[in-house]
């Protein structure tokens, strides 16, 4: 039997989404996938292991909707925020990535048109194809900031990654507003990675309706593993994402491993602030260079800009034979940057000494 014959339709033109890379040998430094530089502080690993040992928590299944997460999110976690406080307005969910997905799975019927960036988070164009969406991309300008044409826009979800990756840069709230006051329809605000960032666009959901906002453990948190999530929006979205998502979608482990993070969250905020002032050194300490010029970046990255492309590939590979992995995109308009993770002081001062060795080749 011809079991390709079999597939959908839509899988025949897919590219799947590409993770990085994971080395299994030591000794190599991976500023390549924007994981949190550190681990999770030693009380988060404490709750993590007592709950491994409690055989009976491993036996049963987990709460299916998260509540005492979604409680401690509301209560604790944004109770500074001006924001959202009804927990049927927050959803939790296996990564940002899978609440992605359920936000699709709420609303996408195929043909329906969705529109996002360019240059953005890879996985919404691989997700949006898998629903058989029509994409509409719009380019950022130049310095990465958006067109006019934003507010034209017609569709049934518009995705917007705030801090940008691959640039760093946040959007605007008076941009997000306006967008979610003259878009037709949903408009999702990816926030990964904003516990490096200093702007947040939670306030506005206490304005509009159509807006969903998404959230991450794996970056601020460290918890890139343990697969949490969640997402603020509407109560009427959160009860359908419910709805459709699957049973058990995040585990009893992440769950705890969540929890004691909002517990613990003033001494990972003071670890994160670390990340944030290597971020500014290392930046301070690129634009040195002649030949190159740093993004400014709002997340645990920066994007680096080479005037020629060839240094860029030269850059990339050298790194690579030194242990260190950084990202290079092969799209256009992406030739001429490396994104670069935001590591501990020693990854970063370990990265500038192979960095500059090769800037004296080739810049
Ligand atoms: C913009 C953006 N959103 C979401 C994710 C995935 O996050 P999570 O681990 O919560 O699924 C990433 C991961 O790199 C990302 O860059």
């Amino acid at each position: 039997m011809d079991l390709e014959n079999l597939f959908r339709d839509i899988l025949k033109n897919y590219s799947a989404y590409e993770p990085g890379e994971q080395p299994e040998e030591d000794g190599w430094i991976k500023l390549h996938t924007n994981e949190n530089a550190f681990p999770p502080i030693p009380e988060v690993i404490k709750d993590i292991k007592d709950a491994i040992q409690e055989g009976d928590l491993i036996r049963k299944y987990p709460d299916s909707l998260g509540l005492e997460v979604r409680k401690a999110i509301l209560n604790q976690l944004l109770r500074d925020k001006d924001t959202l406080t009804n927990r049927n307005t927050v959803f939790i969910g296996n990564g940002s990535d899978e609440i992605l997905d359920v936000i699709f799975k709420v609303f996408i019927n195929s043909g329906d048109e969705v529109v996002m960036f360019y240059p953005t988070y890879g996985l919404y164009k691989v997700i949006a194809t898998l629903y058989d969406a029509k994409i509409s991309e719009i380019k950022l300008n130049e310095d990465f900031t958006p067109p006019e044409s934003i507010f034209n826009q017609k569709g049934k979800l518009m995705l917007i990654n705030s801090p940008n990756n691959p640039n760093g840069k946040s959007f605007n709230n008076d941009v997000i507003l306006k967008i979610c006051n003259t878009f037709s329809g949903i408009v999702v605000v990816d926030e990964a990675y904003a516990e490096f960032s200093d702007y947040t666009c939670l306030s506005l959901l206490k304005k509009v309706n159509n807006l969903i906002v998404i959230r991450s453990f794996s970056k601020g948190f460290s918890l890139a593993s343990l697969r949490i999530g969640y997402a603020l929006a509407d109560a009427t979205i959160i009860k359908e994402m419910n709805n459709v998502k699957l049973p058990y979608n995040t585990n009893i482990i992440g769950q705890i491993a969540a929890l004691s993070s909002i517990k613990h969250r003033v001494k990972i905020y003071e670890q994160n602030k670390k990340i944030v002032e290597e971020r500014k050194i290392l930046t301070e300490k690129l634009e040195n260079f002649n030949g190159i010029s740093v993004e400014p970046s709002d997340a645990n990255f920066i994007f680096v800009k080479f005037d020629d492309k060839s240094t860029t590939l030269k850059f990339l590979w050298d790194l690579k034979d030194l242990k260190i992995l950084v990202k290079h995109f092969s799209k256009p308009g992406l030739y001429n940057y490396l994104r670069i993770t935001i590591g501990t002081k020693e990854e970063n001062e370990r990265f500038f000494k192979a960095f500059s060795d090769i800037a004296a080749k080739y810049l």
